[in-house]
């Protein structure tokens, strides 16, 4: 059986580790190019795609920070060189820190918004310019908190809202180019950031898997095979939709 996307090109941001990296490697084991960006973990980047080669696959490391107009440009440009189009990108690179309202500071919110709402722009601008005439696929890594929020989330909240938001027009945008952009919105994953950020044990792990009707929390394959399935010809007709995958979170 073909594989579903063979001769495909495809970038995913943050892809050195956690969902990022899950979707790198599930795309390239359908058949796709990938190239793995990272901002600051060399190592992990350099792993994830040592592994698609040696699986036989295609793909490159390119270090861009997704918050630097110039660095994306950067990225998107020597993909180019290196393999000659694109046709998929991930936008994956986001952060996830939680304030209560009296300690937000402007910091906190540019620090958020500027990778998780305006990297994702820029990219989605420089991917847009690149996609031939066959069109393309953005795939969008938002959150469940987009909807089903949590106190102190407000700003985190605001981004993945953001990008649900932004997802339905650009998918109006870009129809007519063929073009599809969907978001997938993840409930809590066991991943690096979140065991960074103790959200992946304790309390606050306990807490959403009373809210999760499968009775666990997500691992960053249950987000990679959705991420293959919405950049593939399969989701062909799919496009300005939300796809929360959470276990059943409400
Ligand atoms: N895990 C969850 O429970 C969960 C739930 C819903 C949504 N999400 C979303 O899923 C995405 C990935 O989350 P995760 O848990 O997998 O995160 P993670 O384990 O912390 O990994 C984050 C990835 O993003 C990269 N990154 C961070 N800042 C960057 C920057 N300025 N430029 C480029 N790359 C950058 C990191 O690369 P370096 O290490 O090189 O900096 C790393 O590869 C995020 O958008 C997050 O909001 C996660």
């Amino acid at each position: 059986m073909s594989k579903k996307l063979a001769g495909k090109v495809a970038i995913v941001t943050g892809a050195s580790k956690g969902i990022g990296a899950s979707i790198a490697l599930h795309l390239a084991a359908e058949g796709a190019s990938v190239v793995v960006n990272y901002s600051s973990s060399k190592e992990g980047a350099e792993r994830i795609a040592k592994e698609i080669q040696q699986k036989g696959g295609k793909s490159m490391v390119i270090q861009a920070n997704m918050t630097n107009q110039k660095e994306i440009q950067h990225l998107f440009s020597e993909a180019e060189k290196a393999f000659g189009k694109l046709d998929i990108l991930v936008n994956n690179a986001g952060i996830y820190d939680f304030t209560p309202i009296d300690e937000f500071t402007s910091e906190h919110f540019h620090k958020m918004f500027d990778l998780n709402v305006l990297g994702l722009l820029l990219a989605s601008q420089e991917a847009v310019k690149r996609f031939g005439t066959k069109g393309g696929s953005i795939v969008n890594i938002s959150s469940v908190v987009s909807i089903y929020s949590e106190p102190g989330f407000s700003i985190y909240s605001g981004t993945k809202g953001a990008v649900d938001a932004i997802t339905r027009s650009l998918a109006k945008e870009l129809g007519p180019r063929k073009i599809r952009v969907n978001t997938i919105n993840p409930g809590l994953i066991e991943t690096e950031g979140t065991h960074a950020g103790g959200m992946a044990e304790g309390e606050f792990r306990r807490e959403f898997e009373k809210k999760t009707s499968l009775g666990r929390i997500g691992q960053p394959q249950d987000i990679a095979h959705a991420a293959v399935f919405l950049a593939s010809d399969d989701a062909s007709w799919i496009t300005g939709e939300s796809l929360f995958i959470t276990g059943g979170h409400a």
